[in-house]
């Protein structure tokens, strides 16, 4: 169908007469043309450039650095004109890059698109079903391969692709399954045709080169600068990071690195997806940190998705409030809605250490010794909001050595806690035996009559501490609302009461144990707080006796169960 319109024949045109290929893809074709080869190249007349008439001029398919050279010394250039459609002329354009000279990856990828674009035109009916568009091709064909995995044709854009189809809505799209034979082999050809060297599939194009069109201009520059090690294959993993401020941040941990491998890039570029949806929804003052943490550690992303709900816990200001209670889903390590001294009694049982959570999910506790140390900064919150003689009930249940057996301890850490507390002034003031369970040992089997026989008899732990502290200050009276007979009862330093059903793998408290700290060291009005409020025992006990409760719960799950039991 082409027609030759000057006959094969040479003729010379002026090269302002003649504009580029449409197509052409070369970017950086400047940087190879230099004094010497526009001396050699208009000395070389032999040689002609191929032209399409186009308008008043014409429009040049194949020889862009001779016609630049041309231009550059102002002389007539030796022309063939030909009758060229749009798909010749990205034919030229693609030798033209693939035969040549160096090109960029993202010139290529450009190219492909569109020199598929064009191939697929020749399956018309099929091809519209697609949108006109090869990447809703290339994404059918991608679905299709993992369709065992997919259960409906709904499938969101690959990575990167998104914004460059022009007009294309966001977010999940529909396209006929499965891709005709006809489109697939048009496919398939477009990538055999790339010359050996640089063949890549038509997945590796989907997944690897197409997010290089997304790079925003101005990290593309710094990519270009070369302070980033390993050109082509660092572009492409940090072109692959979907978020803008995660891949700048990556880019710049990259340029600071410059021994970095791209492994590493791929690796961190990998997370940095797989949690963008939770940086999404991390507070956004949080999200740098985050990402900074992520570059720094490479953590695995479900402790970011952790991380990130503790952060969103803690953001959420309070989410039970009524006049009387008040509970905020985050760590106690701040406590900073309450005033100094605003608190008469705290009630409380801290979780284990492999238990407790803190802020930053990271520094979680494995030993004792850690434990203690983190627990420090809480201890001295509790006492900052302690009023003068207020107290402190601490239940503590000391833990049985691991894998030691029932009756080994590894340790009495009891003291630590007492030496914790006097540190920021709170003193012993009473010692409790709470005694729970009396027969759960036997029922459970957790001591036996052979061992009795063996003279090795064992003892079963059905006790814990209850320790009360006090802060220092002048005694407070009133009426606390207890009875003699309670008070006769109570002040017995052992306590027998039966544990309350665990609830979700928590110790809960019984009722009556918290509502005899209430009745014993405060009066009604006063605040009472947990800062470990658990199911929410503390709080709702203390509202029944007319006290005002604040509680710390660093798990939001727990919500539902805390709202019940403070309307139960
Ligand atoms: C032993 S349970 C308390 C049970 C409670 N006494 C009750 O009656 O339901 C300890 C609770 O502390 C919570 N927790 C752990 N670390 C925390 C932290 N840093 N700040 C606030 N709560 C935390 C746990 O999620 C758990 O619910």
């Amino acid at each position: 169908m082409s027609k030759t319109v000057s006959n094969w024949k040479i003729v010379f045109l002026d090269p302002l007469q003649i504009f580029p290929n449409p197509f052409f893809a070369r970017s950086n074709l400047d940087d190879t043309i230099d004094e010497v080869f526009i001396e050699d190249a208009v000395k070389d007349l032999k040689q002609p450039v191929i032209v399409r008439p186009k308008g008043e001029g014409y429009e040049l398919a194949f020889g862009h650095r001779r016609w630049m050279a041309f231009k550059a010394k102002g002389v007539k250039i030796p022309c063939i004109i030909r009758e060229l459609s749009d798909e010749e002329m990205i034919d030229y354009a693609w030798d033209d890059v693939f035969h040549f000279e160096a090109h960029e990856p993202e010139d290529e990828a450009r190219l492909i698109l569109k020199r598929l674009d064009f191939k697929l035109r020749h399956a018309p009916k099929e091809y519209a079903k697609y949108g006109n568009d090869p990447l809703n091709v290339l994404k059918a064909m991608n679905a299709e391969q993992f369709s065992k995995y997919i259960k409906s044709r709904e499938f969101s854009a690959p990575r990167g692709a998104e914004k460059s189809a022009k007009g294309r809505p966001a977010g999940t799209t529909k396209y006929p399954l499965p891709v005709p034979e006809v489109l697939v082999k048009i496919v398939e050809t477009v990538f055999s045709e790339l010359p050996a060297k640089r063949r890549i599939d038509w997945r590796t194009f989907l997944m690897h080169r197409l997010p290089l069109l997304e790079i925003p201009d101005e990290v593309k520059e710094e990519l270009d600068s070369k302070e980033v090690r390993g050109s082509t294959r660092a572009k492409e993993a940090i072109a692959k990071v979907e978020d803008p401020d995660a891949r700048r941040c990556l880019l710049e941990w990259a340029k600071e690195k410059p021994k970095v491998r791209v492994r590493d890039l791929d690796k961190r570029a990998s997370v940095l997806n797989k949690v963008k949806d939770e940086l999404e929804k991390a507070p956004e003052q949080e999200k740098e940190k985050l990402i900074d943490l992520i570059l720094e550690k490479c953590p695995h992303p479900r402790q970011i998705k952790l991380e990130v709900e503790r952060l969103k816990a803690s953001e959420t200001p309070s989410t039970i409030v009524d006049e009387d209670v008040k509970i905020y889903f985050k760590s106690c390590e701040d406590m900073s809605e309450l005033g100094d001294g605003s608190v008469a009694l705290i009630i409380t049982s801290p979780p284990y250490w492999n238990k407790v959570e803190f802020n930053d999910v990271l520094s979680k506790a494995k030993t004792a010794d850690e434990f203690f140390a983190l627990m420090d900064p809480i201890v001295e919150e509790c006492a900052r909001v302690l009023m003068p003689s207020g107290k402190f009930a601490l239940n503590w249940g000391e833990p049985i050595g691991e894998g030691k057996g029932e009756n080994y301890y590894e340790e009495v850490y009891v003291h630590r806690w007492i030496e914790l507390f006097k540190k920021h002034g709170l003193k012993l003031y009473a010692k409790i035996i709470w005694h729970k369970n009396p027969f759960y040992a036997i029922a459970m089997d957790r001591v036996r009559y052979d061992d009795a026989v063996k003279a090795d008899a064992k003892v079963h732990l059905n006790w814990e501490w209850l320790l009360i502290f006090r802060k220092d200050g002048p005694t407070r009276e009133g009426n606390t609302g207890i009875t003699y007979e309670e008070w006769k009862n109570w002040t017995d330093a052992v306590w027998y009461i039966q544990a309350a059903q665990s609830v979700r793998n928590l110790a809960v408290f019984p009722d009556e144990l918290v509502e005899r700290i209430i009745k014993l060291y405060s009066f009604p009005g006063d605040i009472v707080l947990d800062p470990f409020a658990g199911t929410g025992t503390t709080l709702s006990v203390a509202k029944k006796l007319g006290r005002k409760a604040v509680g710390y719960e660093i798990n939001k799950e727990l919500q539902p169960i805390i709202q019940q039991k403070l309307v139960s």
